[in-house]
């Protein structure tokens, strides 16, 4: 039994006040809130377990090893992975250079072709860039239809003898649509051209399996999954691994340092130069384990719910214009305001009554471009959603109407 208010209650900060209203917090696709599980694991990591890990014989750093190196094992069970698949990193944008980089500038020559799809978040578009100003590399992209869905057919339709890779989001941080990664990886995986998938949306509102889905790459973002900002990994499929140069030097990732020569440390070891983010990461283990505890098959069914109630309120509104209709969509709701009002000024008047929504491009845009639009204000739920607060936010929104139309 899902019970979205005694999950509530895990999160402190949902309690306060905001412009002296109650906080709606639909800026989650931005951000999400921490639980008390998370806040508390954070706290004693640096009360009582705090050292460098990997490096010392003494008390405190095997402590902090043991626990950071046990968020590894979470990773992988949250991802339906084994540990040495599992890169640990500070989120997905470090995660898609690192690839880019790492495994992009080290297969890649220019003409090869890399496949993205226009609702790409900047983070899968570029770092490709890079490798097309630098390699010559080619970037091919891949529209979405008029409800904003990505057929896998176009993707599979856009392959040449000359692709190399294929990057795309299973869960559009823009328009909420998911895409049948699947599809893409069986057809892929036939002609040996690797799949990076951008999970940083998907993982946060489904149920992910690296098995099921058959991708190469995947890469998940701690602050969005109730973690903590500065945390996340990479999903790298072994034999990846070892087509992949390190992207960065440094402690940590090599066996032995000369004057003339460097060996490297095994994978996944030999992708994680430097101090990481120690305490980020054992709070990221404690919220993947409060994901799996609530389950996430049970978040995708309260957020379904969430979707359609806010779908059919959102629809009785005929002077907003929501981007996208995808039937399978997430309960993320990008829309602009028919005559009237920036999403900035949409995005000031609904925090005035306590709702926070993010206006902006949403670094993606050629989405934007795409769409016709400069910007948007989107409304992102979360597994600490209501249903009253879509209320709020419809008669918050009837308020933007009557101050701007
Ligand atoms: C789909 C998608 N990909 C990548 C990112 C980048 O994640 P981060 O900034 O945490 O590295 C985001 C964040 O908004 C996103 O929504």
């Amino acid at each position: 039994m899902y019970d979205v208010e005694k999950i509530r209650g895990d999160f402190p900060i949902l309690s306060r006040e905001v412009n002296g209203k109650p906080l709606v917090y639909l800026d989650n696709g931005a951000s999400a809130q921490k639980p008390q599980v998370v806040i508390d694991a954070v706290t004693r990591g640096y009360a009582e377990e705090y050292a460098n890990v990997h490096r010392g014989l003494h008390f405190l750093s095997n402590l902090a090893t043991e626990k950071y190196e046990a968020v590894r094992g979470t990773i992988a069970r949250f991802l339906g992975a084994d540990e040495d698949e599992i890169v640990m990193n500070s989120g997905t944008t470090e995660g898609i250079n690192m690839v880019a980089y790492g495994w992009g500038a080290a297969n890649l020559r220019a003409g090869d072709e890399i496949i993205l799809s226009v609702m790409e978040h900047h983070a899968n578009i570029v770092p490709w860039h890079f490798l097309r100003e630098r390699l010559g590399v080619v970037i091919k992209w891949v529209d979405i239809d008029s409800n904003g869905d990505l057929d896998p057919q176009r993707v599979i339709d856009a392959v040449t003898e000359k692709t190399k890779l294929i990057s795309i989001t299973q869960m559009s941080n823009v328009l909420g649509s998911v895409v049948d990664v699947k599809s893409i990886c069986e057809f892929a995986r036939g002609r040996g051209i690797p799949v990076m998938v951008d999970g940083s949306q998907s993982s946060v509102h489904m149920p992910v399996d690296m098995r099921d889905i058959g991708c190469d790459f995947f890469s998940i973002t701690g602050h969005k999954l109730y973690g903590p900002s500065s945390s996340g990994a990479m999903f790298i499929r072994k034999e990846r691994m070892a087509e992949m140069q390190p992207f960065m030097g440094g402690g940590d990732m090599i066996r032995e340092v000369t004057k003339d020569v460097i060996t490297y440390n095994d994978p996944p070891m030999k992708f994680e130069a430097g101090t990481p983010g120690i305490v980020q990461m054992i709070g990221l283990g404690a919220a993947l384990e409060y994901l799996m505890d609530l389950g996430m098959d049970n978040v995708a069914q309260h957020e379904r719910d969430l979707r359609d109630y806010a779908r059919t309120k959102l629809d009785g509104l005929n002077w907003l214009n929501v981007q996208g209709n995808s039937a399978t969509k997430g309960a993320i709701f990008s829309f602009t305001m028919e005559g009237a009002a920036h999403a900035h000024d949409l995005s000031t008047v609904l925090d005035k009554r306590g709702v926070a929504v993010r206006a902006g491009h949403h670094c993606a845009q050629p989405l934007m471009q795409h769409l016709g639009v400069p910007a948007t204000a989107r409304a992102s739920f979360g597994l600490y959603n209501t249903k009253a607060e879509v209320d709020t936010l419809v008669s918050a929104l009837e308020l933007c109407h009557e101050l701007f139309a």
